[in-house]
């Protein structure tokens, strides 16, 4: 037996078939809720039950006991058990489809140890419209694929990215070692759910670790200079200086916001940092005691994610108010 859900703001319903997560048959019905990694570990699918009550197969990682307990739930994961009034956004009709493109290398420049800065041309005749924050895929002969983020915003046919290098990775080191200008790669874009909510007027706390920072500098760059760009706190968690492969740059932008605060923070800081120390989630809070007026951006590892999820909401954080892109690191 199907179950109706009704999606409370949007005035939207749809029927979900036995056995068929609330996500499949959202998508099923041509309506667009957030998704990325449809395996409960993201959180991008995140909504609130407002009736009713879901199952799951297994308890999604994406979603903590305070979360769950609060009456949130996974929309990749859930299956109705009942029918559901439910609490989610539905993405914006601006979001692109993805589109599948022959792109071509302009640059490859290193900018620490284990990251490098890959510039991709678009052809002639692409469409190169995506959020901010958003990503790419790119794929390969053997039908593999690697995510990554956009390091900018759309700026001409030029997508920016940071590619960390992991040793012995058949594309971060090996591929991305003989990568040359003129090179072609098949890339598909645009993708993910993260991106500046614009509706959300709340001072932005934007919070990354490593290559994280690529989506956040892509949104931010978005609202340099902008008079109506509310308060901005960007940290930026790395295991040493080495790492901190925009540091300069980044203070400098400063310059470009009325309000704009910027901590980077070390969890294996060299002898000489007279900077933060330890976790960058740890940092946010010994700040923010109070998280209950910020809209709350997090970009990294799934650890600090969720991590970072579980503390802020623990201390007044809303969790219709934190937007989060995790990833693992690919080889
Ligand atoms: Fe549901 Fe990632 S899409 S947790």
């Amino acid at each position: 037996m199907s179950y109706r859900v009704t999606l409370l703001e949007d005035a939207l319903a749809f029927d979900v078939e036995p056995h068929e997560t609330l996500l499949a048959a959202a998508l099923r019905a041509d309506i667009n809720l957030p998704h990325d990694c449809k395996s409960g570990t993201c959180g991008t699918c995140r909504f609130r039950i407002v009736e009713g009550t879901v199952d799951y197969l297994e308890p999604p990682m994406g979603l903590d006991p305070e979360e769950r307990a609060a009456g949130f739930g996974l929309a990749c994961q859930a299956r109705p058990a009942s029918d559901l009034v439910a609490e989610i956004e539905v993405m914006p009709s601006l979001v692109e489809p993805p589109a599948r493109h022959r792109a071509t290398v302009r640059a490859v420049e290193r900018l620490a140890a284990d990251v490098v800065h890959l510039a991709l041309d678009l052809p002639e005749a692409a469409r190169c419209d995506y959020l901010p924050g958003q990503y790419v895929n790119i794929h390969f002969d053997d039908g593999r694929s690697r995510s990554f983020s956009m390091a900018a915003p759309p700026r001409g046919r030029t997508i920016e990215l940071h590619v960390r290098q992991i040793p012995g990775g058949a594309f971060t080191e090996r591929r991305i070692a003989t990568l040359a200008p003129g090179d072609a790669l098949d890339i598909e874009l645009p993708h993910g759910s993260f991106f500046l909510r614009k509706d959300d007027f709340r001072p932005l706390l934007m919070v990354a670790t490593g290559t994280g920072l690529a989506p956040v500098k892509s949104i931010l760059e978005s609202l340099m200079d902008d008079p109506d760009c509310p308060p901005v706190a960007l940290y930026w968690g790395a295991r040493t200086k080495a790492d901190l492969y925009l540091h300069a740059a980044i203070e400098a932008w400063a310059g470009r916001f009325d309000d704009f605060r910027y901590v980077p923070v070390l969890s294996r800081p060299d002898a000489d940092w007279d900077g933060r120390r330890g976790y960058v989630q740890d940092a946010v809070l010994a700040d923010f005691p109070d998280l209950s007026e910020q809209a709350i951006y997090l970009c990294g590892s799934p650890t600090m994610v969720g991590a970072a999820k579980s503390l802020f909401l623990s201390n007044g954080a809303s969790v219709n108010h934190i937007y989060a892109d995790s990833f693992l690191f690919q080889h």
